[in-house]
């Protein structure tokens, strides 16, 4: 059977992975990166992926990035979360360093939605969205028959974006305020740290909880934003489905109760749309780049 490799490009790290067609990773490879490490560094370390992971039945690779992503070009005109990404062309980067048949580049979370509806959590509804809690915040929409939005300039989806409390904390996107900096798994620290004045990350807040009322505080006010933006999604594309996925998501246990508590008490629809993690965690956008990549290029699902 023929495969595709995956590469999915993240805040902290860069998740590869050899696909096939139905949807299974036969091998995978996780490198650590540092937002500060730039450009030259992200590049080299995607070549090195494509040379270590690659064997003769891969078809093709898809790469994820964060940012508006121009899916004919490659071209990349924001990227907030890795330094010096805005304004590169993407696919001409790596094709200057590798020659490389069938390359796709795509919206990161645009794919995370893609695998869920290929073969995860969002599998058989006609409409869902997604929210990815990382580094940033991602989203995706999607509509049956029409398949992933992606808007007249590339940043339909773009829902970290949207502006939750005017003039509130900045953004790199350059707006005030945007639903990215209250929503995401580094927002948790964020919340926090304002609180106490102290420097932790999201995950040290996290053990926190049960022990300090102002981690107990900081993720309190989290959930509760991402709630008001739940509901604001709801009024505006109506989805059956929101899938939730990203690092944050792997403290769920701890927050979804109060989630759905707070959605109920500000939502018009109490049980709409279905909310649902996603089922393929860190490797959903590169399993929907590669499924992106069968799509495009190779024209759907062919086996043998
Ligand atoms: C970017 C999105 C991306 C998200 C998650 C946001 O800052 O604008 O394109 O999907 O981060 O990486
Ligand atoms: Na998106
Ligand atoms: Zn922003």
């Amino acid at each position: 059977m023929r495969n595709v490799l995956g590469i999915d490009l993240g805040g902290t790290k860069i998740a590869a992975g050899i696909v096939n067609e139905n949807g299974e990773i036969l091998e995978h490879k996780i490198i650590n990166t540092r937002a500060k490490d730039g450009k030259d560094a992200v590049l080299n370390n995607i070549v090195s992926l494509i040379e270590k992971l690659s064997n003769e039945k891969t078809v093709g690779v898809g790469i994820t990035s964060p940012g508006f992503v121009n899916t004919d070009t490659g071209f990349i005109s924001f990227a907030g979360n890795i330094s010096g990404w805005s304004g590169i062309n993407l696919k001409e980067e790596i094709l200057k360093l590798k020659y490389i048949k069938n390359l796709v580049v795509e919206n990161d979370a645009n794919m995370a939605l893609l695998a869920e509806v290929w073969e995860g959590s969002a599998k058989g509804f006609d409409s869902s969205v997604m929210l990815t809690l990382g580094t940033g915040l991602g989203g995706g929409l999607y509509i049956k028959n029409t398949g992933i939005i992606l808007g007249s300039n590339f940043k339909a989806g773009e829902l970290g974006h949207t502006i939750l409390y005017p003039n509130g904390r900045e953004c790199n996107c350059g707006q005030k305020g945007c639903a990215e900096r209250y929503i995401a798994g580094t927002a948790l620290a964020t919340n926090y740290n304002e609180i106490t004045g102290k420097d932790l990350c999201s995950k040290e807040v996290i053990e926190l909880i049960d022990r300090d009322l102002n981690a107990a505080k900081a993720l309190d006010k989290m959930i509760s934003d991402l709630a008001i933006f739940i509901t604001t999604i709801s009024n505006f594309i109506d989805p059956e489905l929101v899938v939730l996925g990203g690092g944050f998501t792997d403290s769920k246990d701890i927050w979804w109760e109060k989630l759905i508590d707070y959605y109920r008490k500000y939502s018009n629809s109490k049980d709409k749309p279905i909310l649902k993690t996603a089922k393929f965690k860190n490797f959903a956008g590169l399993i929907g780049v590669a499924k992106a990549v069968f799509d495009k290029s190779l024209g759907g699902e062919r086996n043998e």
